[in-house]
């Protein structure tokens, strides 16, 4: 049996599936119930300074996008951190630490971006046994524009301050958590490691309005007939969030530091993506909303079986494992030639790989043949784009297939090569570097 043991940054869990900082992990009803459905550990919904209570939106706080069965594919929310007061929360996650002594309990936390005021609340975070605190420099809505969250995000220089005062105030290991509204997010997570981080965690939400009422002409949510942006999460983020997490992995300047992904995590195989891509264990919140806590059972029970198949024993064997294969557009090998191919008993002839190649593309798949629909690819014209994988409804009947070394391709007569490029040891490879040094 695969051994889903985790350790990030020290703190240990029986699998590398925690919750999110979000309303599943607001409170010890729902830590509870989490803990006893399987998940690995949690970060506690966001907790603020004493002061002033934070209160929300009484009115719809959600917006989504949904596939055409009605399956969410993207959430959208105006909710603030924490609406409970401090110590309410600091109680319940010091009893909820003592019950569940093998599971991790991260404090995320969000306080004005002053010495003091992080000063104040480490200590009172640390009594409470939490393994670790997670900084939120990410929420994009309500207390961005109060200075906080990823109005910190956005700043690499109040990243690496607040990072700095938490290590000189606490033992606990900081995990930075990044906004992944910046164009370059190798910046924020370069001044977090700067700062001193142990660890950063991405992405949070993205700003965004996922619908206008048309009637009303109010973007949705809306509250009493108007609408604010919001930040987006669920599986229409997750390339994103790949994206950024590999970008960090492969940064020559963070390369090493640890990482906790997140974003659209929704199966066991969304997660071993983010693992594969350098994440050191990874974090769900929306699919959690959507399906409930149980859904971390088939998230544990297909990652098991699936290390089990291909032989990795431990999450080391896959962690990390495909970012020496990510790499920048000018190392892709220009002379490996695919071309599509149309299985024709699988074909259902309804020609949406004609229409597409042939208005918007390379005109390379044939409609008619003898009068007849029939539809092939003509190789001369196929470029490889794999557009017609993507429109095609039937999964598999088109494939590309690679030409083998030494073949022509018919489309420009030159021969193919698709063995150039050993991206492994490549000097632009930051493993292959530090293997070097
Ligand atoms: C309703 C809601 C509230 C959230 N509140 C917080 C929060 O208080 N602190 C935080 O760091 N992230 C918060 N998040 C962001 C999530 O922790 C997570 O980063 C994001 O939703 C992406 O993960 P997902 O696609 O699995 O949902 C919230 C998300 C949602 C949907």
């Amino acid at each position: 049996m695969a051994d889903l043991r985790n350790t990030f940054v020290g703190i240990k869990s029986p699998n590398p599936f925690w919750l999110a900082s979000a309303p599943p992990t607001d409170k010890a009803y729902n830590v509870e119930r989490a803990f006893k459905a399987g998940w690995g550990g949690v970060v506690w919904k966001t907790l603020g300074e004493e002061g002033p209570p934070v209160v929300n939106v009484n009115g719809p706080r959600y917006g989504a996008i949904w596939g055409a069965d009605r399956r969410l594919l993207g959430l959208n929310n105006i909710e603030l951190i924490t609406d409970r007061p401090l110590q309410v929360n600091l109680q319940e996650m010091k009893q909820v630490k003592m019950n569940w002594p093998d599971r991790a309990l991260v404090a995320s936390i969000m306080v004005p971006c002053e010495e003091n005021a992080w000063k104040s609340i480490l200590p009172l975070v640390e009594e409470t046994g939490a393994d670790g605190i997670e900084l939120n420099f990410g929420c994009p809505h309500g207390m961005s524009e109060r200075g906080m969250g990823s109005a910190v995000g956005q700043v690499p220089e109040y990243i690496e301050m607040v990072v700095r005062w938490c290590k000189q105030y606490t033992r606990m290991p900081v995990i930075t958590k990044l906004t992944p509204n910046i164009t370059d997010i190798r910046k924020p997570a370069r001044a977090a490691k700067a700062g001193g981080t142990d660890a950063v965690s991405l992405i949070n939400t993205i700003n965004s309005i996922v619908s206008v009422d048309l009637d009303t002409f109010a973007p949705t949510p809306t509250v009493g007939g108007k609408g604010s942006h919001g930040g987006y999460c669920g599986p229409a983020v997750k390339p994103i969030a790949l994206n950024m997490v590999a970008e960090i992995a492969r940064d020559p300047e963070t390369y090493g530091l640890p990482i906790s992904g997140i974003g659209g995590i929704t199966t066991w195989r969304d997660a071993a993506e983010f693992l594969a891509l350098g994440a050191g264990n990874v974090q769900v919140c929306t699919a959690a909303m959507t399906y409930g806590f149980k859904i971390v059972q088939e998230m544990i029970s297909g990652l098991s079986d699936w290390m089990d198949e291909k032989g990795h024993r431990s999450l080391d064997d896959i962690i990390a494992r495909a970012v020496p294969n990510t790499t920048d557009w000018q190392y892709l090998n220009l002379n490996y030639v695919a071309k599509a191919h149309i299985d024709q008993d699988a074909c259902i002839k309804c020609g949406r790989c004609h229409i597409a190649c042939e208005d918007t593309s390379h005109q390379a798949i044939t409609a008619l043949v003898d009068g007849a629909r029939h539809f092939e690819v003509i190789e001369e014209e196929c470029v490889g784009c794999n557009l017609c994988v993507n429109v095609c409804p039937v999964e598999n009947c088109i494939t590309m297939n690679a030409l083998p070394a030494g073949s022509i391709d018919r489309r420009t007569g030159k021969p193919v090569d698709p063995n150039y490029a050993n991206w492994t040891t490549h000097p632009n490879n930051p493993m292959a570097r530090q293997a070097a040094e």
